[in-house]
């Protein structure tokens, strides 16, 4: 067979059964997650998207109570059929797609201590919780995310496509912005588990545009300080109908660097 199942990543070596235990988080996992839970839930009436709030009220999440992965999954499997997959911390680019193109988003388990509140190297569990699981109880959104994927598991032996199809992922999923109502709002999980990038994407400060696929697949984005560009989309449909752009921008893109 020359095209490999769908469901390949299943059965690769390197993705390890992994699950969530619940009962070896500390008191001060506890206080962590719920410093950070308070400190953001505050800001989000005014600044997240309708979406995300909705999301974070059906995935049942709370300042005492540390995301109990179980919950996610069941919640999950009733709104869009999305789980949980955990993983150790960052994994390979094709296990990566490969999972999300089988419905399953990646987390860690583990969380930041005390002293790492605003500063982390690498995104633990309350990034991977907090900002992104509310957002996977959106149809367009995770259909999108599933699409990009098989996009990006097409190329995914060539380093330039990935890298422009990574911007896309970058400044949708992590940093995206949505006007609803005449207002912008942020459904960008980078955003949305940091106070200081909450205040600042909304602010004058940053460049803010209309959502461009072809703009965005040329814009090198950094991961060590905020962004200074910012991509506003009118609906999550918005995002989903795009794919058939993203895959012709791609292709013409991958072609010239050939050449
Ligand atoms: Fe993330």
């Amino acid at each position: 067979m020359i095209n490999k199942a769908k469901d390949w990543v299943f059965s690769d070596p390197r993705l390890k059964q992994m699950t969530q235990d619940y009962a070896a988080y500390t008191e001060e996992d506890f206080k962590v997650w719920k410093i950070l839970f308070d400190r953001q839930i505050v800001n989000l009436p005014k600044a997240a998207s309708k979406a995300y709030l909705d999301g974070i009220k059906e995935i049942g999440f709370a300042s005492d109570k540390i995301a109990n992965f179980e919950d996610v999954n069941s919640r999950l499997a009733e709104s869009t059929g999305w789980a949980i997959q955990v993983v150790p911390g960052l994994i390979d680019d094709d296990l990566f797609f490969g999972l999300m193109n089988n419905k399953r988003f990646c987390s860690s388990t583990w969380l930041r201590k005390m002293e790492q509140l605003d500063y982390l190297q690498e995104p633990d569990m309350f990034h991977d919780a907090f900002a992104h699981m509310p957002m996977l109880t959106n149809q367009p959104y995770v259909d999108f995310l599933e699409n990009l994927s098989g996009l990006a598991l097409k190329h995914i032996d060539n380093k330039w496509a990935i890298e422009i199809l990574s911007r896309i992922y970058w400044f949708t999923i992590e940093f995206g912005l949505i006007r609803e109502q005449g207002e912008v709002k942020i459904y960008g999980a980078g955003i949305l588990s940091s106070a200081g990038e909450t205040k600042y994407s909304l602010s004058d400060e940053p460049s803010h545009f209309d959502y461009d696929v072809r703009k965005i697949m040329n814009t090198p984005y950094w991961k060590d300080k905020f962004q200074d560009k910012y991509f506003i989309i009118e609906s999550y449909e918005q995002l989903y109908e795009s794919l058939p752009e993203i895959a012709s921008v791609l292709e013409e893109m991958v072609e010239a660097e050939a050449n």
